[in-house]
């Protein structure tokens, strides 16, 4: 029998909620423990399925893995194998972030192509080139990237086009790299700022001027203990869910330059009270404003965040226009909010919502992470009854999202 979210909608938000460890930052952290045979803990890692997909592939490759306390994890020793296989990369794309690790300490890695999803066809060609640009030696067969080198050399690599996961990519294999790597046009996201923070409490020597990140390579890096931060996306998303149900809900969550950024963008929907380690928001008696936007790479409005923002901008008290450019494919979650009634018309990658619809509760399909997110948004704000199928794409990267909106007095059960 198929488990479906079942969700009676029309109840405000009321509460407070927490917001857990940034995801897109624990992935490329657990990547760096490759860098060392030493122990690395990493604190306020989610505790969600991709961590646990990554925890299950650096097992297999020999990393020892002890769970210290909630949230909190330690990893360290030598690696067995240098092979990442299909059953983890096809089930979580981030797998791709043990390539520039594996080489540069192991100078060997078999990794299978990671597959595309629901967003886009999500090629590494990327990656692959700055690596081969480094002295990889680099070949694709049977769906597996092979690479070997004898040393990675420092180099001048220019992305171009923005990659966050290239730039990690990248950044981890120059910095036991032979000499000074420079990367050009790098991503400067949060979760690339996090690793250059973490691996520099390695022992690797990065600068980061602009968009230019300056790396000299040095013989080993050591091990750390190093604290995640919040994830900004999470934020965003119960920040608009509190706005399409008009609810009124205090969000602790330490508010760092990247927190703050994000809740600048979203204080355009509607002003929140924005304290140290926490976020005030009161959607009772407020109109939740539309937001035209155009996806962009930090600091501009996150692909990530696009989807949330379409179900907000569906039922605001106005027009507005949206663009996604990251991704030639991710507007799948707008055909099942059309099912909930929200109005619009699309042209190419370019979106225009009329605002002023209203959600009425139907039977919807998650396509991936973030327009599952959306769904569940639309459904708990919608009048009515929803049933949300293929839901699990969603446990992927929250952690306790069903417990979390309930505990708001959302009602959503699993059945
Ligand atoms: C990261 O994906 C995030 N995932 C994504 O979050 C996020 O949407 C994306 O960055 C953009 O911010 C993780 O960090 C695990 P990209 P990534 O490489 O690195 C093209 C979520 O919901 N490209 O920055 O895979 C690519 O097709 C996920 O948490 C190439 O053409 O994204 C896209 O159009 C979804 N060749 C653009 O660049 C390459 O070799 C940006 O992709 C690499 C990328």
């Amino acid at each position: 029998m198929t488990k479906f979210l079942s969700v009676t909608g029309g109840k405000p938000l009321r509460g407070c909620v927490d917001i857990s460890g940034s995801k897109n930052a624990s992935l490329p952290a657990l990547a760096a423990t490759i860098l060392t045979d030493d122990k690395v803990t990493l604190s306020n890692i989610p505790e969600l399925e991709d961590i646990s997909i990554f925890l299950k592939l650096l097992t297999s490759l020999g990393k020892k893995i002890s769970i210290d306390s909630k949230n909190c994890i330690s990893i360290e020793g030598s690696l067995s194998s240098i092979i990442a296989p299909y059953e983890y990369v096809s089930a979580m794309r981030a797998s791709i972030l043990v390539l520039g690790p594996l080489l540069t300490k192991y100078h060997k890695a078999i990794v299978s192509l990671p597959g595309g999803c629901k967003i886009g066809l999500r090629p590494v060609d990327l990656h692959i080139k700055a690596l081969r640009q480094m002295g990889a030696e680099i070949s694709q067969d049977k769906g597996n990237i092979e690479a070997q080198c004898k040393i990675l050399n420092g180099s001048e690599v220019l992305f171009t086009k923005v990659t966050v996961t290239g730039t990690q990519n990248v950044l981890m294999a120059a910095v036991l790299g032979r000499g000074a790597t420079k990367i050009l046009n790098a991503a400067i996201e949060p979760e690339v700022i996090t690793l250059i923070e973490l691996l520099s409490s390695m022992g690797a020597q990065i600068k980061l001027t602009g968009t230019t990140i300056y790396v000299q390579g040095v013989k080993k890096l050591h091990g750390t203990s190093f604290r995640l931060g919040p994830d900004r996306i999470e934020l965003a998303t119960y920040y608009l869910a509190v706005a399409a149900t008009k609810g009124k809900v205090e969000i602790n969550v330490s508010s760092d330059s990247c927190i703050k950024h994000t809740l600048n963008q979203l204080s355009a929907v509607g002003k929140a009270d924005i304290l140290s380690n926490k976020v005030k928001i009161d959607f009772s008696n407020a109109e939740i404003n539309p937001v035209s936007f155009i996806t962009n790479v930090y600091p501009g409005i996150a692909t990530d965040m696009q989807p949330l923002l379409c179900v907000t901008n569906s039922i605001a008290n106005g027009p507005s226009v949206i663009k996604e450019q990251i991704f030639e494919n991710r507007l799948q979650h707008l055909p099942e909010l059309a099912r909930l009634g929200s109005k619009y018309e699309i042209q190419g990658n370019e979106v225009r919502f009329e605002g002023g619809s209203e959600y009425t509760g139907t039977t919807l399909n998650v396509t991936d992470l973030r327009a599952g997110a959306a769904l569940v948004i639309g459904a708990i704000s919608a009048q009515g009854k929803s049933q949300i199928y293929d839901y699990f794409h969603i446990l992927r990267g929250y952690e306790n999202f069903i417990e979390k909106l309930s505990s708001l007095g959302a009602d959503i059960a699993v059945n």
